[in-house]
């Protein structure tokens, strides 16, 4: 087994959900900064042309489908990590939904599906890579949201998730303090992704984002994880990292993204 430390390009990253999106540019940022990448996502074809993409580009990477409520899934993707590289320096907890609902028009099985996507999800990923993280003193780096500390009207179950991943985050950093492995949050705002366009589109704004401004790019997420796991980054632990150019301290979402309409 080989300890974290040393050259960046003997170390690996698993990241989920990133057949697409956010967890697509997360990939792209952590093989550009040299690291070997396992893609994942429930999607097993848009997580194989992401590891091809990666390949083209000289990036040591594979892909693996994985639901990221499946603990047997879990074990399988770890398993092929660990016979393929031999460690695991970060794992980057990306996978989630967001469906809408309030309080009272959530139902069970809607509440069910976001708490075990995001926050058991997160919770089974790090149980299952911490033997491997453990050796590397690696890394887990959770995607949480602005709405990790506030709320969002008609975003009950997701806004809850959120905020419990926060909880798990704050949870984990502390349980492995002694190991030193390291967890932290990533809370972004709005991010141009392929769900959050058909999210919005399914809201009556087909043109969403355009004319908008503060939009995060799927890269400038990964770029964050980036800078977490680096040097640079060492005195972070359990804390939550904003990339919302500000929303979470204003009370006026409009004036953050140049917004005409009622939200
Ligand atoms: N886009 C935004 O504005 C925004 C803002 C804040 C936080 N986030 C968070 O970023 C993450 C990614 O969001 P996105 O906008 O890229 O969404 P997306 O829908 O574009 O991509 C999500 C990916 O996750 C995969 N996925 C869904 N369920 C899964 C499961 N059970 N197991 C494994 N993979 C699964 C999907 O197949 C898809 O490839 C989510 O956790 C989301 O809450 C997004």
């Amino acid at each position: 087994m080989i300890r974290s430390g040393g050259r960046i390009e003997d170390r690996v990253a698993l990241t989920t959900g990133a057949g697409r999106g956010l967890g697509l540019g997360i990939a792209r940022s952590l093989a550009g900064a040299g690291f070997k990448v396992a893609v994942t996502d429930i999607d097993a074809e848009n997580a194989d042309r992401a590891a091809s993409e990666l390949r083209s580009l000289g990036v040591d990477a594979f892909s693996s489908r994985l639901d990221v409520a499946d603990s047997t899934e879990w074990k399988a993707t770890v398993a092929a990590v660990e016979k393929r590289w031999g460690r695991l320096d970060v794992l980057v907890n990306n996978a989630g939904i967001s469906p809408r609902g309030t309080v009272e028009s959530t139902d069970e099985a809607l509440w069910d599906a976001v708490m075990a996507i995001n926050v058991k999800g997160a919770w089974l990923g790090m149980k299952t890579a911490l033997p491997l993280l453990k050796i590397a003193h690696g890394h887990i780096i959770n995607i949480g949201s602005n709405l990790s500390t506030r709320p969002a009207r008609g975003m009950c179950a997701y806004c809850s998730s959120k905020a419990a991943l926060l909880g798990l985050t704050r949870q984990a950093a502390l349980d492995l303090l002694d190991d030193e492995v390291r967890c932290m949050l990533i809370a972004p705002g709005w991010v141009d992704t392929p769900g959050e366009r058909e999210i919005q589109a399914r809201a009556g704004r087909p043109d969403w984002p355009r004319g908008l401004r503060n939009i995060t790019d799927p890269e400038q997420v990964g770029d964050a994880v980036v800078f977490l796991v680096s040097p640079a980054g060492r005195r972070l632990n359990g804390s939550i990292l904003y990339l919302d150019s500000g929303q979470h301290i204003v009370d006026d979402v409009k004036r953050i993204y140049n917004l005409n309409e009622e939200f």
